[in-house]
């Protein structure tokens, strides 16, 4: 029983409402939710004008989110706690390729191309050649692991975002063959901002934080009997891995982006002189329990 709601007896008095919730993992998750954001507000003491404007604030948050725009994600991003979660579900002490963010900007059914093709639809930006292989734990390549690859374009941003570019731009899948390798071209990415016109730029601005990610490829690797990767390969010497506006760089991520000056081997690998290249190898581990086969699952 409890009437007098005061600063010593609020939080007991919320979680003791939850005494008839039949859901254990709802109640742990609802009575951590309540300890700390009254112990928030009890370190905080917030006026009332403070506490309309956090209102205000996740208010337009929700407002701002629609099909294709996710503002809530992106708070959670700029927060850490994508890359927080990312860290606690992935904590296993395995050999497999870090993981990293998904970010908002995967489009499902990108085009499958052919190994060596190019995911650059206008040509616009530096050639770049990628390549690698997917490996498993034993370091035997992986035959038919699907790898789904998206990035920016040379001035920053995706397809989607830029109606100067075309559809699925910059977008591809690929399937290893018997030696799980992998090579597409593509163009060097760049380093670009999150969405900052929205109520995550007024906080970033506010806390004097800028909006920029260092120049990265996305990619989802996946193969059957093993665990997905969704990761990205970093550029080596971005100003900006050491700041990523969302936290999602490690150091096994980053690779040298190599610039060539060298006609007959732009030749032969079919990209324009000068160009770029970037080789990383995925390892994948094998999935607890039997997954659908990348075709099924990536129709
Ligand atoms: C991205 O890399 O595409 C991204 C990730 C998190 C937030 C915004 C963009
Ligand atoms: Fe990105």
């Amino acid at each position: 029983m409890m009437r007098d709601f005061n600063e010593l007896t609020s939080t007991a008095a919320v979680i003791e409402r939850m005494a008839n919730c039949r859901d254990e993992r709802l109640r742990q998750i609802v009575t951590s939710v309540v300890n700390h954001l009254h112990a928030i507000v009890k370190e905080v003491e917030p006026t009332f004008e403070e506490w309309a404007f956090a209102i205000d604030f996740l208010t337009r948050t929700g407002q701002i989110c629609d099909d294709t725009r996710q503002e809530f994600i992106l708070l959670s991003d700029t927060l850490g706690v994508s890359m927080l979660v990312d860290a606690i579900n992935h904590r296993r002490n395995s050999a497999a390729t870090e993981s990293t963010v998904l970010g908002p900007f995967h489009v499902a059914g990108a085009p499958r191309l052919q190994m060596g093709d190019s995911i650059s639809r206008d040509g616009q930006g530096e050639p770049l050649y990628m390549s690698g292989v997917v490996l498993n734990e034993s370091g035997a390549p992986i035959e038919g692991a699907l790898l789904d690859v998206w990035q920016t374009s040379h001035d920053g941003f995706y397809d989607v975002q830029d109606a100067r570019q075309p559809v699925m731009n910059l977008r591809g899948q690929f399937i290893t063959g018997r030696d799980g390798r992998y090579f597409f071209r593509s163009i060097k990415p760049s380093s670009y901002p999150i969405p900052s016109d929205g109520t995550v730029g007024i906080m970033l601005a506010a806390l004097g934080r800028h909006p920029m990610r260092p120049a990265h490829v996305h990619f989802i690797v996946s193969a059957q009997g093993y665990q997905d990767v969704t990761t990205h390969v970093f550029v080596e010497g971005d100003p900006y891995l050491d700041s990523d506006a969302v936290f999602g760089v490690k150091e096994s991520l980053i690779v040298p982006f190599v610039r060539h000056d060298d006609v007959p081997a732009a030749e032969r690998l079919g990209v324009t002189n000068p160009f770029y290249t970037a080789e990383y190898d995925f390892v994948l581990v094998r999935a607890a329990v039997a997954q659908p086969t990348p075709l099924e699952s990536r129709a």
